[in-house]
This record gives C-alpha cells, sequence and structure tokens, in this order.
C-alpha cells in the first residue's frame, strides 16, 4: 500500500493514531496499539512517524493578491501606509506588467506556502486591466500547479466595475477565460448607488456564469460604508448563500452597536461566509484617526458566535499595501486572536479553525478537505500537539502531504545555547 502515518496526534481526539492512504485516498484511520491492526508499518511504500504530533487538513489561504506579492517599492513605497495610496502605486505598478513578471513572483510564492502546508489557495486577480494580463498569467499559474496545490482565481475589479471604463466588460471576459469567481469592491466606486449596482451586477454575472462571489466589502473605516448588508440580502434571495463571501468588511469594526446587532442576523441567515485580514488590516486600518486609533479589524469574535463561518487571509505578500508577510497562516491566525480578543480558553483554537476547516468551507472544498476514509490524502503534520501550541508559537509544519505523496519536510531549528557563567562556559 501507498503511505502509512503513526503516532499522530487529532484534533478533537484523545490518544494516537494510524491513517493509511492508497491511490491518494484515506482509506483507514485506526488508533495506535490496536490488536491485529492491519495497518503495519512493513506493508507501506512510505511511512511517515508522526512522533505524537497533530496531523491536521492543509491550511487554506482564503484570501491574497498572487500578482502584486513582492513588488513593495516598485516603483514607490507606500509612505502613508493607507489603502489608498496602495491602490494608487499598483496602478502604476501594473502598467509593466507582463505575464512572465507575474508568474516568476507568484510562483515562489505558492511553493513558500505549499512548503508550510497551504495547499488551497484563493488568490485575487485585478481585472481593471484592458489586457488582463495578471488575470490570465494567475490562470495559467492554476494549472500549472494543481498537481500539488488548488488554487482559486477570483476576478478581481481593483479600480470598480462602474467607476472604470469597460469594468463590466473586463469582468465579463474575465469570467469567460475561466476565473472561478466574480469579484466587485463595492466601497470604491465613485458613489454610494454605483457600489450597490456593482453587487447587483457581480450577482448577475455568477449566476449566468455558474462562478463563486468574493467581494472587497467595505474595507474601509467608514462607519457608513454597509455594502455587506446589500451582499447578504442578494445572496439570500438568488439562493446562492455559501457560495458568495464578503472579504474585510472592516467598516463592521465602526458601525453602530444597535446597527451590528441587526446586521449580524441577517449574515447569519444568508449564509455568506466573511474573510478576515487581520495582518493586513491591523496595518492599513486607523490611518486616518488620531488617537485612540480603531483596530479597524471586522468583529470576528462575534461573527463567530453568531454561527457565520469566519475564515482568514494573508491578503499580501510585500506589496504596495503591506511590507512584510510570510505566508505563515499561524501568524495569520495569531494575529486574529490578539486584535479580536479571542484569549478565552475556549477560543484559542477557533485560531487553528479559521485557516483549516472554516477556509474549507469558504472555499466550498465540501468532501474534498478534511480527515476522513473517503476523502483525498492531503494533510500536514505541524510541529505542535495541539491547537494552544501552534498558536503559541507559530510552529514550522513538519511534513506536508497532497494526494497521498509526500511534498515537503521542514525539520524544526534547533538551537544549542551557549551562556557565560560563574562557572565559566555551559553548553
Ligand atoms: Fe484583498
Amino acid at each position: 500500500m501507498d503511505l502509512l502515518v503513526t503516532r499522530a496526534k487529532l484534533m478533537d481526539r484523545d490518544g494516537l493514531f494510524r491513517i493509511a492512504a492508497e491511490n491518494g485516498i484515506i482509506t483507514d484511520i485506526r488508533p495506535e496499539g490496536e490488536a491485529d491492526s492491519p495497518l503495519l508499518p512493513d506493508r507501506f511504500r512510505t511511512v511517515i512517524d508522526a512522533e505524537g504530533q497533530l496531523l491536521l487538513p492543509p491550511y487554506v489561504e482564503s484570501h491574497i493578491h498572487l500578482e502584486s506579492a513582492m513588488t513593495a517599492g516598485d516603483p514607490r513605497w507606500n509612505e502613508s501606509g493607507t489603502l489608498f495610496e496602495g491602490i494608487r502605486i499598483w496602478a502604476e505598478r501594473q502598467r509593466t506588467l507582463t505575464k512572465a513578471d507575474v508568474k516568476d513572483r507568484a510562483l515562489p510564492v505558492l511553493k513558500n506556502l505549499a512548503s508550510q502546508g497551504v495547499l488551497h489557495v484563493r488568490t485575487h486577480a485585478d481585472v481593471s486591466d484592458p489586457k488582463l494580463t495578471a488575470l490570465e498569467a494567475l490562470l495559467e499559474l492554476r494549472d500549472e500547479v494543481r498537481s500539488w496545490v488548488n488554487v482559486q482565481v477570483v476576478a478581481f475589479p481593483q479600480q470598480g466595475i462602474l467607476s472604470f471604463p469597460n469594468g463590466e466588460g473586463l469582468l465579463e471576459e474575465a469570467l469567460k477565460m475561466g476565473a472561478d469567481a466574480v469579484g466587485a469592491i463595492p466601497h470604491y466606486e465613485w458613489t454610494r448607488e454605483d457600489g450597490i449596482a456593482s453587487l447587483h451586477l457581480a450577482v448577475r454575472l455568477a449566476e449566468k456564469y455558474d462562478k463563486l462571489i468574493d467581494v472587497h466589502c467595505d474595507e474601509i473605516d467608514d462607519g457608513q460604508s454597509r455594502f455587506v448588508e446589500t451582499l447578504a440580502a442578494l445572496a439570500l434571495r438568488t439562493g446562492m448563500r455559501e457560495r458568495v463571501t464578503a472579504s474585510h468588511t472592516t467598516a463592521m469594526h465602526s458601525y453602530d452597536n444597535a446597527y451590528a446587532a441587526k446586521l449580524m442576523r441577517l449574515i447569519r441567515e444568508s449564509g455568506i461566509n466573511i474573510v478576515a485580514n487581520p495582518l493586513v488590516n491591523i496595518h492599513l486600518q486607523g490611518r486616518f484617526d488620531a488617537y485612540p486609533k480603531r483596530r479597524g479589524l471586522t468583529r470576528i469574535r462575534e461573527l463567530l458566535q453568531e454561527g457565520v463561518n469566519v475564515s482568514l487571509g494573508t491578503d499580501c505578500i510585500s506589496d504596495p499595501w503591506y511590507p512584510f508577510g510570510t505566508g505563515n497562516m499561524l501568524h495569520v491566525a495569531n494575529m486574529a486572536l490578539h486584535v479580536g480578543h479571542m484569549t478565552a480558553r475556549g477560543e484559542i483554537p477557533q485560531g487553528v479553525r479559521m485557516v483549516t476547516e472554516n477556509g474549507a468551507r469558504t472555499l466550498g472544498l465540501g468532501d474534498d478537505y478534511g480527515i476522513a476514509t473517503g476523502r483525498p490524502a492531503s494533510f500536514i503534520i505541524a510541529d505542535g500537539t495541539d491547537p494552544w501550541d501552534l498558536m503559541r508559537r507559530m510552529p514550522v509544519t513538519r511534513h506536508v502531504v497532497w494526494k497521498g505523496r509526500p511534498i515537503a519536510r521542514t525539520r524544526p531549528a534547533r538551537t544549542e545555547l551557549c551562556v557565560e557563567s560563574a562557572a565559566g562556559l555551559m553548553t
């Protein structure tokens, strides 16, 4: 048989387990030490000893902009740190974009993500470009990397649909070319009316071409930016529900509490997903505030308590909007727990769930995801024994397996401490 993992810890289960895979599918899961177990190492071609560490389904990157990754400072740095300066700089950089340029930067980022166990990635591709260069490049890349990572591409109108020349035509063309999801950016359209109209248009196109929807929605510190209610109502009325995602929704931080309470109910009933991007939004938001400065992150904790599916994204890796970024999803989750005040005992494991199973729901992975017999043998073995450990240390991923095939292995760094004491050098 193909692959056996021994001594693996599983989420929410006591004891250690053996997991077997054949032809890329999980075929058996049994407790360690079970009498007469057929899962004997010498019957398997490849054996991985998990050494008691946590085995999880792969990390899910719910929101990243691969086409702009690794362009920070080119053509200039974002000195104000605002979203708006970032959009202006990107519009300048976009003029020199070529397919090779996009792929040469995006592929190493995808490899870096996969090496850390991020095997499902939703990227946005800017379609405010008459040539659709980034979209074409990322669609090609999506197909080229299919044997080791699953990529979804959102057609994202960065400059607006109605506020950009032929915005609607470009968006529709992107869907015809094979984009997986329709995007929109209602808070950046010229008027509120245009913002509303852009959402109706995006939903119409998604229905026409049978696509998912992922809207950059209310990414602003304006408490009057209320487009997520329109998106949720459209998702409810059209029946598109969980096929719809609202990304960022940072204005929710600034909403009046009475309005937020009403909105939560609608979001829950609509079934839409919310994606928060804590690293980038704690950096971009609050830039127009004097002290006290708002945190500007969407209401992750309250949304989860309401039963809404919330997952997380890195958003940017060293681009006009964000100078940092490593692709470590545990770092993203750790920031979410900090900013969201989610440090109660029962809340900390939510950090891991938001970058695994919740992300899988956002991407609509269904039975293609999870640790169960009959599902793809795609999983990771962390360098940690439980979600708290992962959230505290944000460790590397020891093993990454894609459809039964080990594709990456990382040995945790070992430090030898040498300190001077009164007794001399100790090692
Ligand atoms: Fe984004």
